[in-house]
């Protein structure tokens, strides 16, 4: 299974962001992850679609969108426009998953769903179908640099098991306290694309650390 890892740049310099943005390519990043905020869904606000705009503009690689806010279906076509590649939205702000996953799909990005530490995976399975990409928080969402839940390592697997079970080809994300003490445990149960915000821009040298962690799983099969 191939290791992506995602840079958050909810951690980054924002004053310079293509920078920032320029380096976790240089340290050969897959995907960058661009953490969306509304204050209502999860209390703090960070940025909209002119950020994903700017970031767009910095560099070709994959730009995952992760949208913690209510109605996510309202800014669906602007994101879409402002060059997102997928947009990840959580269950719990999506009472029409199943519709709301196609659109994103219709607009041509890859859609995901997000799944808080205290949502049970049950809904996932009717979905499985219409999904490139499922997220298990393993934090509480909201800001970055805090620690990472262990209960979560049992629902990686879990989710795992859904996706293989419905011969899903989604990629299983984990987002939240992902560092070189705990991305082998996710990655031994079945993840494959690791979001680090605080890991990698706190690292004395976070092209290198992005290299650490893709190493990490690779050393443990
Ligand atoms: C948290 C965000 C994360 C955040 C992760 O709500 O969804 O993407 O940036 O940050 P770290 O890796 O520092 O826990
Ligand atoms: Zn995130």
């Amino acid at each position: 299974m191939k290791v992506r890892i995602a840079p958050s740049i909810l951690s980054a310099d924002f004053g310079r962001l293509a920078e920032e943005i320029h380096m976790c390519e240089e340290g050969g990043a897959d995907v960058i992850h661009l953490d969306v905020m509304d204050g209502r869904f999860v209390p703090n606000i960070t940025f909209g679609e002119k950020v994903i705009a700017s970031a767009r503009k910095a560099t070709k690689l994959p730009l995952d969108v992760h949208m913690m806010v209510l109605e996510p279906e309202s800014y669906f076509e602007s994101f879409a426009a402002a060059g997102a590649t997928g947009m990840t939205i959580h269950v719990e702000a999506a009472p029409h998953l199943q519709r709301q996953l196609a659109r994103i799909r219709e607009l041509g990005c890859l859609a995901g769903a997000a799944v808080n530490p205290g949502t049970p995976l049950g809904g996932i399975r009717e979905v499985a179908a219409d999904l490139d990409l499922l997220l298990v928080m393993t934090v509480n969402p909201g800001f970055g640099g805090q620690e990472f839940i262990p209960a979560s390592v049992a629902k990686v697997a879990r989710a795992r098991h859904i996706l293989d079970e419905t011969r899903s080809r989604a990629a299983l994300e984990v987002d939240g306290g992902i560092a070189r003490d705990t991305i082998e445990k996710v990655w031994r149960a079945g993840a494959d694309t690791f979001v680090a915000g605080n890991a990698v821009f706190s690292a004395r040298d976070p092209k290198a650390e992005i290299e650490t962690l893709r190493r990490i799983c690779l050393e443990t099969v």
